[in-house]
């Protein structure tokens, strides 16, 4: 039987939640990841010492006995001192900037987005070595969204040409394409995005466990981030952006935003990059890109894929809520080697 090994597996992007939703997602990915970026969108948002060195505690008892390591960030305001990230350097991977209201739990993001409102904050981190990951979208229409938001990452990027800047989940070409205009700018690209497009949710009947923030795009846009992420661009990272809502808040009118993709990432992942001949190519997209791109060294985690049927569950439960997985209730063609 055909077998791969995912070397180290890295999540730069990902929603682990809290209290019992914590206590059942942070297994799923603690199992097969070595290491996740934790996204800080609480309520209220991880933005103190205390709250985040306390949240850190939580996800490392909920991930049990796994090998895992929570690399944690600060939700991003204007006025944070130089002396206080000073202290919290050592402490956060990054810190995690949304534009206010534009997604799930963003309302006390930053009102503007005008350089000169975020500099005090930005010309610490950029002195400090912090990277900034954003959430790059206007409130502008849905589908043009990213792509307004270019100019915004262009003028952050040669403002502060020291500063690590990541565009987080891209969706579109112009992303793409922007990543070989700065150095200092990188990305990450979410499972979904990868694999559907704006068709797929609206185009039928609706999928409300496909609809998340930014919304899938256009085929051209897809096929872009595709032959990015399959042909391991350097500067290209996999985030899962895997964002768990109870299935109560994504079945109702009103559906929160977020794919829940977690545990069955790496199985998608080695049958997209096998389809595409590209299996060589998997481990630089989910870890060593990362390493280089955040200076990080995780401790070494082998994770033996087996191309063998698993079927996703139709949904996991805690207490008396469920989460539905994307891909509930079909077949993948690999799974994980207990
Ligand atoms: C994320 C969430 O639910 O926290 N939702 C989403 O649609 N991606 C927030 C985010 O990453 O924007
Ligand atoms: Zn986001
Ligand atoms: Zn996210």
């Amino acid at each position: 039987m055909q077998t791969f090994t995912v070397n180290t597996a890295l999540d730069m992007h990902l929603h682990l939640r809290d209290e019992e939703m914590l206590k059942l997602v942070a297994p799923l990915s603690s199992k097969t990841f070595a290491g996740a970026l934790v996204m800080p969108n609480l309520v209220p948002p991880i933005t103190t010492k205390e709250a985040l060195l306390a949240y850190k505690q939580r996800i490392i008892e909920a991930s049990g006995n796994d090998e895992f390591e929570p690399k944690m960030t600060l939700f991003f305001k204007n006025d944070y001192s130089y002396e206080f990230l000073e202290e919290m350097k050592d402490e956060i991977i990054a810190i995690k900037l949304y534009p206010a209201g534009i997604t799930t739990n963003s309302e006390t993001g930053v009102a503007s987005m005008d350089v000169e409102e975020l500099r005090p904050t930005l010309e610490s981190m950029s002195k400090l070595g912090i990277p900034l990951c954003i959430h790059g979208e206007t409130n502008g229409f849905v589908m043009d969204r990213e792509k307004e938001f270019m100019p915004i990452y262009e003028s952050i990027a040669s403002a502060f040409p020291d500063l690590k800047i990541i565009m987080e989940h891209i969706t579109t070409k112009d992303a793409v394409n922007l990543l070989d205009k700065y150095d200092n700018l990188h990305a990450t690209v979410t499972l979904h995005h990868l694999l559907i497009t704006l068709d797929d949710v609206a185009g039928g009947m609706l999928q409300p466990h496909l609809f998340c923030k930014p919304i899938a795009k256009r085929p051209e846009d897809r096929s872009a981030l595709l032959e990015a992420a399959l042909n391991a661009h350097s500067k290209l990272m996999f985030g899962s952006d895997s964002a768990p809502h109870p299935k109560h808040k994504k079945e109702c009118c009103g559906c929160a935003a977020g794919v829940f993709t977690s545990p069955i990432a790496l199985q998608v992942l080695a049958d997209l990059f096998e389809k595409n001949g590209k299996l060589e190519n998997l481990n630089s997209f989910v870890s060593l890109n990362a390493q280089k791109i955040y200076n990080y060294k995780p401790k070494e985690k082998l994770i033996k894929l087996i191309k063998k049927d698993f079927f996703v569950p139709d949904a996991y439960r805690y207490n008396e809520e469920l989460v539905v997985p994307m891909f509930a209730g079909e077949k993948l063609s690999w799974s994980i080697e207990e």
